[in-house]
């Protein structure tokens, strides 16, 4: 019997690192990262700094930690961040900042996962008033996630940076999935980061790393984000086996999103063709595909297809989420809508 591998598009954090990675794994030179030794480390943290155009870049196991150390260098108890209702930071990490910071998120709602500058405008609280906590930080994500990996538009992203500047609040970016930001938009990382001081990204998602993120911004801010990175128990000792492979990623892996967002717009324009099937497939332009369900529960439509070999992931009742990645090609985006028609239509 030939047993076919699943089609695996419930994120991009599912990839294998390469061949190229494995070796880099086994030859890197390392030292004690805690000791500021491992010349591996030192370098992808130079070169994720100067590739998004920041003085500094500190390494971190997870994307969840970079933005929680972003908080934390930019507010603090009683302090408030605005955030995206639908933001990763607010629905996803575990109340970090409330716990750890005693700082208080500000989910503002919106409809594609991108604010306005208006309603941050609006939401900032800096004056004195003792019922009110201040607002210290605003936060955007760039690709936004669950809204479909949305690309902030440039101007908006520049408006909103601009009304934090005006009111003396700090940015940050939850850039998880930013070089797949930049090659949606054509421009280079640094040109999209340049809007907010500190911006965190991810090694393990698009760019095919098994580990690591990286949270850049000025040297003062990276260096107190050391600071908390120790005390959460990041600091990783010969973390250069880490950094050997982030090394690659962005090195060899940038480029190649191209072919992630080109598939999920294949995959897209399929889905759409489905009945009981409710996407714009216009509106999918980097890696990631929300698709809403008009006959079929989120969770029946995912037991279903993982059954014959499609694995999804449900996004509430109704919404499925499928992710392109490095470990998917053409082909696979082919099986994978013939197991939805399968599942939609049997
Ligand atoms: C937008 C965004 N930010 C942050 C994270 C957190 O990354 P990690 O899983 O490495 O903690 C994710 C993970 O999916 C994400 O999508």
């Amino acid at each position: 019997m030939t047993v076919v591998a699943a089609v695996d598009l419930r994120s991009d954090t599912v990839t294998l690192p390469t061949p190229a990675m494995r070796d880099a794994m086994r030859t890197a030179a390392l030292g004690d990262d805690v000791y500021g030794e491992d010349p591996t480390v030192n370098r992808l943290e130079a070169v994720a700094a100067d590739r998004l155009g920041k003085q500094a870049a500190v390494l971190v196991p997870s994307g969840t930690m970079a933005n929680l150390l972003a908080l934390l260098v930019h507010a603090g108890p009683r302090q408030e961040v605005i955030v995206e209702a639908d933001s990763h930071i607010f629905q996803y990490e575990a109340a970090g900042a409330a716990v750890v910071g005693g700082i208080q998120l500000r989910p503002l709602p919106s409809a594609t996962g991108v604010l306005s500058a208006e309603q941050v405008a609006a939401a900032v609280r800096t004056d004195h008033d003792p019922h009110q906590p201040r607002t210290a930080a605003v936060a955007v994500e760039n690709t936004h996630n669950r809204r479909g990996g949305v690309v902030w538009d440039p101007g908006q992203l520049a408006a909103v940076a601009g009304a934090a500047r005006d009111r003396g609040i700090a940015v940050h970016m939850d850039g998880a999935r930013l070089f797949n930001a930049a090659v949606a938009l054509r421009l280079a990382p640094a040109a999209i980061a340049a809007h907010a001081d500190t911006v965190s990204f991810c090694l393990s998602k698009g760019l095919g790393c098994p580990v690591g993120s990286l949270l850049t911004g000025p040297a003062a801010a990276i260096a107190r984000a050391r600071e908390w990175r120790k005390m959460l128990g990041g600091g990783m000792r010969q973390a250069g086996i880490i950094a050997a492979c982030g090394l690659i990623g962005l090195d060899r892996m940038v480029d190649r999103l191209a072919d992630d967002h080109a598939n999920a717009r294949v995959l897209a324009e399929g889905l759409a063709e489905l009945p009981g099937v409710e996407l714009d497939p216009g509106r999918v332009t980097t890696n990631i595909v929300m698709v809403r369900l008009t006959r079929l529960t989120a969770a029946a439509f995912v037991a279903a297809a993982a059954a014959r070999g499609l694995l999804c992931l449900e996004e509430g009742h109704d919404t499925v989420r499928l992710v392109t990645h490095l470990g998917i090609g053409p082909g696979d985006i082919t099986r994978g809508l013939a197991v939805a028609e399968a599942v939609l239509t049997g």
